[in-house]
């Protein structure tokens, strides 16, 4: 596959994105295009249940022609936040705290009456582990360490990263504490009650986030994991492999369950490529997957949040690889790839040259919730010439402040926080995103100019209780000290 994305070329009318693909559970993808798990920042800040803002813009991913749709991460525990306004799985399931997820479920099914072409539902599950940052992560100002498979601070490895990047780290992610088996064990049974809060709000299926560098991920690379009980290395994936015998046990069938792991992270001592094969070879044997999505990147070295790169198109090399290293049919989990993917000829090549079975797609789904819609109508005479979507997708701001920061971490800070903008737009109705309008791939209307302090502002939005503002002001002012200390 080429990286170019605009060297378009003639492609043949039938298109191999609109086939559909069945998964080992019975269920079945109505084609090949996913709206990848994005955070939306959209909850409560300190973490809830989702909110009419979620359906507003569930709704719109649902009627927007995608044959799956995952949702943004789910926290499994309420003192493992990511951002700050994390949907999280309730502590307790009942009919209460069950509702909420059956109207998002039904948010995203509500744009089609055609059952064959529904999108299949699945809520993605994560911890976040030694990624869980300070203030915002759940535990409040005072409440001391994350916890993850060792106790292996995230710091900057990015060369380019100077000592304010290594203080930003330093700030934003105190040391983690190592899980017991106790812990572990109940970290396990909270993955089991995400996937039970999934059956019984009626979503099709799971997504355990092994990716990234959350809580799963660090337990699968060499850099994080250095325990030496049943679930250190060798036997890393036993975390995985636990969760789900639990889940299969527990959620009767047909409920389809992916997994999103990173391809090698070419960064010394973390995981290599044999290793990443490995575990996907291993993973796809035990017969319990019916998806697999490669991506690749943590906090330390977010490439999944990167541009179009060289770096990219490892991931849709590693993918060719994981599919061919696993046996097709036969129970086998299939493959997404997701990263950088924009258009038509480039998703059509990934699917025809075997890289790939699933097209994830993230960002551009946010820019135009009907992207799958516009990429899957037949080409005609009229259309031609726009069927590969030479589509310019805006990019967040690149302010000069972060050029002079040049913290990595902040760029995908950004960048998020860019995209959740935007979505908190469409939740509320000030916004409806794109729709590809004219020849050439025209948009229909302009993306609102939203720049990047403004950007990250709006990811909290304090603004609605002094409480969080006064959690906000103390936030931005502790850096500060740091930073120009
Ligand atoms: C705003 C935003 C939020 C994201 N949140 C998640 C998430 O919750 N879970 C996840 O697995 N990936 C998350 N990602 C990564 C995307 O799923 C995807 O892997 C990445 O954006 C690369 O795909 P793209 O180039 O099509 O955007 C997020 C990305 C963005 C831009």
């Amino acid at each position: 596959m080429s990286d170019n994305q605009s060297d378009w070329e003639v492609l043949p009318d039938a298109s191999p994105l609109q086939d559909a693909v069945s998964l080992p559970c019975g269920l079945r993808v109505p084609n090949r295009l996913v709206k990848a798990a994005m955070y939306e920042s959209l909850a409560n800040f300190g973490g809830g249940p989702p909110n009419s803002q979620h359906f507003k813009l569930y709704a719109r991913w649902g009627n927007g022609g995608w044959g799956m749709l995952i949702s943004g991460n789910v926290q499994v525990d309420p003192l493992h936040l990511s951002l700050g306004r994390d949907l999280v799985v309730p502590e307790i399931l009942s009919p209460e705290t069950i509702a909420p997820y059956v109207q998002l479920r039904q948010a995203m099914t509500a744009g089609t009456s055609d059952t064959r072409a529904r999108p299949l539902t699945i809520l993605q599950l994560n911890h976040t582990g030694r990624q869980c940052p300070r203030i915002m992560g759940g535990r409040g100002i005072f409440g001391g360490a994350p916890s993850a498979a060792s106790s292996v601070p995230v710091r900057s490895r990015d060369k380019r990263d100077g000592l304010v990047s290594q203080l930003a780290f330093w700030f934003m992610f105190p040391t983690p504490k190592t899980l017991s088996i106790q812990d572990i064990d109940a970290v396990i049974e909270r993955f089991v009650r995400g996937a039970r809060l999934a059956h019984e709000a009626g979503f099709d299926g799971i997504q355990l986030h092994a990716s990234h560098g959350y809580l799963i991920s660090g337990f699968l690379s060499p850099k994080t994991n250095l325990r030496t009980d049943r679930y250190g290395f060798p036997k890393e994936l036993t975390i995985i492999e636990s969760i789900l015998n639990r889940i299969r046990a527990t959620v009767p069938q047909p409920f389809a369950i992916g997994i999103k792991v990173n391809a090698a992270d070419y960064v010394s001592g973390s995981i290599t490529e044999e290793q990443a094969l490995d575990h996907i070879r291993e993973m796809a044997s035990w017969r319990m997957l019916d998806f697999i999505e490669i991506s690749g990147g943590d906090y330390e070295r977010p490439d999944f949040a990167a541009a179009a790169s060289p770096r990219q198109a490892f991931f849709a090399k590693f993918s060719r690889l994981a599919l061919k290293t696993i046996p097709q049919g036969d129970g086998m989990p299939v493959i997404m790839l997701t990263g950088s993917l924009r258009t038509k000829a480039v998703m059509t090549r990934t699917i025809r040259d075997g890289h790939a079975h699933l097209i994830g797609i993230g960002r551009p789904a946010v820019i135009c919730p009907s992207y799958a819609k516009a990429l899957l109508e037949p080409p005609s005479a009229k259309t031609a010439e726009d069927d590969h979507f030479p589509v310019e997708f805006p990019d967040p701001p690149s302010p000069f402040w972060l050029k002079i920061l040049n913290i990595g971490l902040i760029g995908t800070g950004l960048n998020t926080a860019w995209h959740c903008a935007l979505m908190w737009r469409m939740g509320n109705d000030y916004w409806n995103g794109l729709t590809i309008g004219s020849r050439k791939g025209g948009w229909s209307s302009p993306v609102p100019q939203i720049g990047g302090i403004q950007a990250l502002l709006e990811l909290w939005r304090p603004w609605p209780s002094f409480n969080h503002a006064l959690i906000i002001v103390i936030f931005f002012a502790l850096f500060a000290v740091i930073l120009f200390k």
